[in-house]
């Protein structure tokens, strides 16, 4: 298991405290926060460090502006919902580094709550530069990340700072490496995960490890007709990854040989075009119309894949089993949310749409834990060392 010092392990008492958070939040196109999980879910870090009469410096990316100002992702609308949150004033800079920034952390009073400017308007900070890491490390006493959704870049502000400055988790970081942890080197068994989404190749390095984990796999979303075609089936129009079909069958293989379960749909909602007002209907897999698309799972893999989550003991779910944006095709998508809320075992949700559709089913707080990370978990998942995870000091 990884061990980090936290929040906890650090005198924190009278210090300036620089706190990397992951506030990289979904906006509509008037800039409003449609989904706010990942504000509130660094709240206890930023409410503890507070308690401990310090000054805190709050820091993140948004979106991805590679190393410009784009106004459309400038921090402010961040910083008013966590003034919310807090019930208390959000100073709010115009940049990340420089002179304004300096002046106002040297007038903070203990008890200020500062939000620097979008880390991403400095190309620096991607290309974790040292000068930039210095700088933003000058501003305080003490590094905190509770960024875990960033914790697989080795970015400035994730990873260079720690270098300059004791460099601790925070709870979301622990909680997160504690989740995911168990599922990497402890899980109870039987232990199944269900993939889902678009595409295998996003997915090859987390499926290859969790065959080496789990008793079953349950693969769903447009992912399933790569697999499917590779076991010759016909897939009609569905998505597939023609030049991943031979990655495909080597999992299918690998499978096999490994004794895991590796379920696919049996049947599916198939659908003439990917929209609202299309025409559908529910076919078995042996019997896929050629000018169809798979859009959803059918029924009786729902009951298949319940059985399934009603038997373990841990499960990990990632990926929606199909086209859920449409309500026509969400179906198969949302019964999985509800399947997952009223297991017996360990629940555990990765990945921006697969918590979009728990938070839609309202089952979120019946989960266990829903990861705020999206590649990170999936990273965690696959073994690899995170360096935002792998910088902070061991316990
Ligand atoms: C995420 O949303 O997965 C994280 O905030 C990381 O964002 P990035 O993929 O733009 O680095």
């Amino acid at each position: 298991m990884i061990r980090k010092k936290t929040v906890r392990d650090i005198d924190l008492t009278g210090k300036t405290v620089i706190m990397r958070v992951d506030f990289n939040v979904p906006l509509d196109k008037e800039g409003n926060i449609t989904d706010d999980t990942r504000i509130r879910a660094a709240l206890p870090t930023i409410k503890y460090v507070l308690e401990k009469n310090t000054k805190l410096i709050l820091m993140s990316h948004l979106g991805r502006p590679k190393g410009q100002v784009k106004e459309e992702l400038r921090m402010a609308p961040v910083g008013r919902r966590l003034s919310e949150l807090l019930g208390k004033e959000v100073i709010v800079c115009k940049d990340s580094i420089g002179e304004e920034v300096k002046k106002i952390i040297s007038g903070m009073q203990t008890g200020d709550v500062v939000l620097l400017e979008n880390l991403r308007f400095h190309k620096e900070e991607e290309a974790n530069d040292p000068e930039f890491a210095k700088e933003l490390a000058s501003y305080a006493d003490v590094f905190v990340n509770d960024a875990f959704g960033t914790a697989h870049r080795a970015h400035a502000s994730t990873e260079g700072i720690a270098h300059y400055l004791p460099a601790v988790a925070g709870f979301l970081m622990e909680k997160e490496i504690d989740f995911l942890g168990r599922l990497l080197y402890q899980p109870a068994k039987p232990y199944i995960a269900i993939i889902g989404g678009a595409k295998v190749s996003t997915k090859i390095g987390v499926l290859e490890k969790l065959l080496e984990k789990v008793d079953s796999l349950l693969i769903g979303g447009g992912m399933s007709y790569t697999f499917l075609k590779a076991k010759g089936f016909e897939v009609g129009n569905s998505l597939v990854e023609t030049e991943k079909i031979n990655m495909a069958f080597e999992l299918i293989k690998k499978a096999d040989e490994k004794g895991v379960n590796l379920m696919f749909p049996v049947d599916h909602v198939v659908a003439d075009k990917v929209d609202e007002s299309a025409k559908t209907k529910v076919v078995e897999t042996n019997a896929m119309p050629k000018d169809m698309i798979g859009v959803d799972i059918g029924p009786k893999t729902v009951r298949q894949y319940k059985k399934e989550i009603k038997r373990a003991s841990t499960i990990f779910w990632n990926g929606p089993m199909g086209v859920f944006e449409i309500d026509k095709f969400a179906k198969g998508t949302f019964q999985i949310a509800k399947a997952m809320a009223s297991a017996k075992g360990t629940t555990v949700v990765g990945g921006g749409d697969s918590v979009a559709a728990v938070n839609k089913v309202g089952v979120a707080d019946k989960i266990d834990h829903v990861s705020t990370g999206g590649g990170a978990s999936l990273e965690f998942l696959e073994g690899k060392e995170l360096p935002g995870i792998k910088v902070l000091e061991d316990a």
